[in-house]
């Protein structure tokens, strides 16, 4: 795993935005796993910012979010569908069909599942995927206890996680109980794994993804299998970090450092 801790927030947000469009100047065209949260809003807006300024061209990529609630319609404004349209499709003028999501309200959830996982083996697979993490350790809505081979499937959310996420919803309004999630196989597939993490309510779980035992008790610890994982943190993020000065040291600042 690459290692990258920046001097804060912002930069490790500025840090994410580049390795995206880098991925896309390489290739226009390339397939990008894309991820929500609060985490993902600024990532948004800042390939936004620099698709304007034309330092970025979007319009050909085309990508497939981790994950969206079971029983929400594209509609519903706490869907990752009315997500999307609102910080990245709407302000940078993309064409909705390009950029897929799994369909929460459809009538077999688990068909759904198996049919958005075989969409993303006909799109040749995902170049880069970018990942948050959840407090518990779970990437996507893949939630401790996850097989580590898994697919995409439907799972039971936490009442962690729902609690966690009930501040996107208004008051009264129920969290939904279960969500379609890229599994953690599909993830592992991906050729290049970006994972942002930023604030301390974020520093155990990413102790735990990054040095702690591969187990499904933190599913993103799987990203220790991937051939190509960088994990961009802010100082926050990092502090649980035991081996934080070898990190540094390698990459000073998140500095890609010449070797000899
Ligand atoms: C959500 C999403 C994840 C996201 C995580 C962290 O539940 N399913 O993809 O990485 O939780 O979210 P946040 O960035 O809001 O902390």
């Amino acid at each position: 795993m690459k290692i990258l801790i920046l001097p804060d927030r912002d930069a490790a947000v500025a840090r994410c935005v580049e390795v995206i469009a880098a991925t896309l100047d390489a290739r226009p065209d390339a397939v990008l796993g894309l991820a929500t949260g609060g985490t993902m809003e600024p990532v948004c807006a800042g390939l936004v910012a620099r698709a304007r300024e034309g330092a970025v061209s979007l319009g050909e990529m085309r990508s497939f979010n981790l994950d969206e609630y079971v029983g929400l319609a594209p509609s519903h404004p706490q869907s990752y569908h009315a997500y999307m349209q609102r910080h990245l499709i709407g302000p940078a003028g993309l064409d909705p069909e390009r950029l897929r999501l799994p369909r929460g309200n459809a009538a077999d959830p688990e068909a759904e599942a198996a049919r958005y996982e075989a969409e993303i083996a006909a799109a040749g697979g995902i170049e880069l995927q970018l990942l948050g993490i959840g407090a518990n350790g779970h990437i996507g809505f893949n939630e401790p206890s996850s097989s580590l081979a898994s697919p995409c499937r439907v799972k039971t959310l936490t009442r962690a996680t729902r609690a966690a996420n009930a501040r996107f919803f208004g008051p009264g309004e129920e969290v939904p109980r279960f969500a379609i999630t890229m599994g953690i196989a599909t993830i592992l597939r991906s050729r290049h794994a970006l994972l942002l993490a930023v604030g301390a309510a974020k520093a155990e779980a990413v102790a735990a993804m990054v040095e702690g035992p591969l187990s499904a008790r933190c599913p993103a610890s799987a990203l220790q299998m991937h051939p190509r994982a960088t994990v961009v943190l802010d100082p926050e993020a990092a502090a649980r970090l035991e081996l934080r000065q070898y990190y540094e040291t390698v990459h000073p600042q998140g500095r890609e450092v010449p070797l000899g």
